[in-house]
């Protein structure tokens, strides 16, 4: 039997996805029983890069998905709209859904797996989060028998290509983001991808997966990259630290088996990571997922999360999934492959958080500072792990880092709050969270 594929988009992602399609030899041995019957596009006119037969080309796409033959919708034209309302109408005739779209499904996951449940058929998203990386594949199935305590990742490729440059060329931010623009690694745009958007879009996907709730979008604490400069890089390098922009999902109470309230933290925001983690040498365009969990312990995943191949392969392993389940189990939904979640996840406020900061400080180079800025942090009960004071730099002003201990996101904000009253302090250009 022939499974029919309805694909929406042929850009770069439905480029990779066709060609795979069609040049099966060496994969896996479902692929020739799997059909490109129909592909939807915006612009008839376009050149593409792969051969499909113009007369199953449409700019049609609601007919794709009314068209009976469909079994398998494949949507890889991204954004919200018409992407969102096309899913739901695919659903709503029958068809089992692929889609890469975490935008969407980070929004309206709910209403679009409330929808499949209830036709009976599969919504898969692989290629959502962290591109050619099967890390959905492992949180739904391979990592079943483990209790998930913690699941941190470089989620987003165009700021770690950006971090990585400024790392090793000790460039600024302005800088390294005109040339990733000019080179292709980053948006005209770079909105979703520099502030953080783009990584909590994945975090919600991913973190609902590990912790088995839904997860609202607006919960995640989110910040982005535009405030790291080449002197945070530096000082990060000579404490022995490394600036990811992280994504950190973490039980807090992993012991109780996670279901008390409130206990479950889901930030994005620019990190130092110590040297030797495994996440600090992951550099480039790279992604990579790490998951701690009982018993397993430790698992990492790394590997390209974005570009045509490695997001088609992730989405060609979902088609093969879904008719891999409609051969052996046609009238039944594999309880595996769908989403059983039903309540939505309530997520710790950032206020909640216990973590180490780092803090660059401008102060006016007067005697007595240092003293100062010890008493206010240990006012607020926040010790201090490492100090470096530079020279002078200019006008008057000094430079100071501070990295503390472990202490709670409020009693260090009640700090910082009272630090910028000092009529020593010139200004804070820089507070960042340490791993
Ligand atoms: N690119 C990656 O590396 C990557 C990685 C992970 C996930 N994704 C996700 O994969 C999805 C697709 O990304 P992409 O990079 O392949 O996008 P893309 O290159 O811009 O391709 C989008 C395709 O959808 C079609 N399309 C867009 N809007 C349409 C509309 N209103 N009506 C009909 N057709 C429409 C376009 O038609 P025309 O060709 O006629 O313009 C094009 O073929 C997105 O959700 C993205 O987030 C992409």
């Amino acid at each position: 039997m022939t499974y029919k594929v309805g694909l929406l988009g042929l850009g770069t992602v439905g480029t990779g996805v066709a060609k795979i399609l069609q040049d099966p030899a060496g994969r896996h041995p479902l692929l020739p029983n799997i059909e490109i019957s129909r592909v939807g596009v915006r612009s008839l006119a376009k050149q593409r890069d792969v051969e499909i037969d113009p007369n199953i080309v449409t700019d049609d796409l609601e007919s794709i998905v009314n068209d009976p033959a469909i079994d398998i919708v494949v949507e890889v034209i991204g954004g919200i709209e018409p992407a969102k309302s096309l899913i739901l109408k695919a659903i709503d005739h029958g068809k089992h859904i692929v889609t890469a779209n975490k935008a969407v499904i980070a929004r309206y996951g709910n209403e679009i797996f409330s929808a499949a449940k209830q036709k009976g058929v599969y919504v898969m998203l692989e290629a959502a989060a962290c591109g050619g990386i099967p890390v959905i594949q492992a949180l739904k199935q391979s990592l079943g028998g483990n209790r998930i305590s913690e699941l941190t990742g470089i989620v987003n490729g165009t700021t770690n290509y950006i971090l990585s440059r400024m790392y090793f060329e000790g460039a600024d931010f302005d800088k390294t983001l005109a040339e990733s623009q000019q080179l292709g690694y980053a948006e005209a745009d770079p909105t979703a991808d520099v502030d953080g958007y783009d990584a909590a879009d994945k975090m919600a996907i991913l973190a609902s997966l590990a912790f088995g709730d839904r997860i609202k979008l607006e919960d995640i604490y989110r910040e982005g990259i535009r405030s790291i400069t080449s002197a945070d890089i530096g000082y990060a390098k000579e404490l022995g630290f490394t600036i990811k922009l992280l994504g950190i999902a973490r039980r807090t109470d992993s012991n109780t088996g996670g279901k008390d309230d409130s206990n479950l933290e889901i930030r994005v925001h620019p990190t130092l990571i110590p040297i030797q983690h495994p996440l600090a040498n992951i550099h480039g365009v790279t992604n990579a997922v790490r998951i701690e969990g009982d018993p397993i312990g430790e698992v990492v995943f790394s590997g390209p999360g974005a570009g045509a191949g490695a997001t088609a392969s992730a989405v060609v392993a979902d088609i093969i999934n879904v008719v891999a389940a409609l051969k052996s189990m046609p009238n039944n939904v594999n309880q595996l492959m769908g989403c059983s979640h039903e309540h939505y996840a309530k997520i710790a406020p950032i206020e909640n958080t216990v973590t180490q900061f780092y803090a660059r400080l401008l102060t006016h180079d007067k005697p007595g500072v240092i003293g100062d800025l010890g008493t206010a942090f240990g006012k607020h009960c926040v010790s201090l792990n490492a100090i470096l004071q530079k020279n002078t730099i200019h006008d008057g002003l000094a430079e100071i880092v501070v990295v503390t201990q472990r202490v709670s996101e409020y009693n260090f904000q009640q700090a910082i709050s009272s630090i910028r009253d000092l009529p020593t302090l010139h200004s804070i250009p820089t507070v960042l969270r340490v791993l």
